[in-house]
């Protein structure tokens, strides 16, 4: 073995040149997989929108990983189509991050909550002002009345009893529940999936919507007057 001190440097730099080839090889191989499934213009939206929400994140100190852009998760189309389909007024979400659902529902007045000081930031800056995003959870909604409460991509992290002590107080002020169920088969490690058994005999269910790779569906309730 050669250990003449002059030769270290230059194993220690052929060591990390292949530590970077290894690195080069892995994500080229997992951009060539991306490509051939989605194809090279939403693999290029994809990495664009992400870029800008990094950036985003470091600027306004969020964690990017909770807010993936909807070219990438488009499951916020599906849910603002089926709430677009009530013609609603008033639209209300609570958990609302980067306001990607508020911005695609058509409603006079949207209102989103969020209790991360800096993605509401970051939302008030890519979003319409039209849209009244404010501080706060499930108990800081004061609108006397709403057509849609949406609860989607958060209440995982929710208990059933704290959910269901949060949500029913403000069932005799909203019309619709958007909510989404994780699949019981799910093994992406939630913490929480719900069935919403405490709506029964409050809410009825009118639709249950799949997105393709989400294992989850997203479900408009009607509340029974
Ligand atoms: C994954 S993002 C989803 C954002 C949005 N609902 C969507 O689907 O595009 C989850 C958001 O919920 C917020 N959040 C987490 N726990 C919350 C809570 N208890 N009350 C209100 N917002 C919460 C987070 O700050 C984050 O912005």
């Amino acid at each position: 073995m050669n250990t003449h001190p002059k030769c270290e440097p230059q194993s220690i730099r052929h060591r990390l040149d292949v530590k970077i080839l290894n690195v080069l090889v892995r994500k080229s191989k997992t951009l060539r997989t991306e490509i051939r499934a989605k194809g090279r213009r939403r693999t290029a939206r994809i990495a664009f929108d992400r870029s800008v929400i990094f950036a985003l994140s470091k600027i306004y100190r969020f964690p990017a990983a909770w807010h993936t852009p909807t070219s990438m998760r488009p499951y916020r189309i599906a849910v603002a189509t089926t709430i677009n389909a009530l013609d609603p007024k008033v639209v209300c979400e609570v958990g609302c991050g980067l306001g990607s659902i508020l911005s695609r529902v058509h409603a006079q007045k949207r209102v989103g909550y969020d209790v991360s000081p800096g993605v509401l930031r970051a939302a008030r800056l890519l979003r319409s002002r039209s849209i009244d995003f404010r501080s706060g959870s499930i108990d800081a909604v004061d609108l006397p009345s709403m057509d849609v409460l949406v609860l989607v991509n958060w209440i995982h992290e929710v208990s059933p009893e704290d959910l269901e002590r949060m949500l029913l107080p403000l069932l005799p002020r909203t019309r619709h529940l958007m909510l989404d169920a994780i699949d019981a088969d799910n093994a992406f490690g939630y913490q929480f999936k719900h069935d919403f058994a405490f709506l029964d005999g409050k809410a009825r269910p009118l639709s249950s919507t799949r997105v393709d790779g989400e294992g989850r569906s997203f479900r408009l309730y009607e509340v029974i007057a």
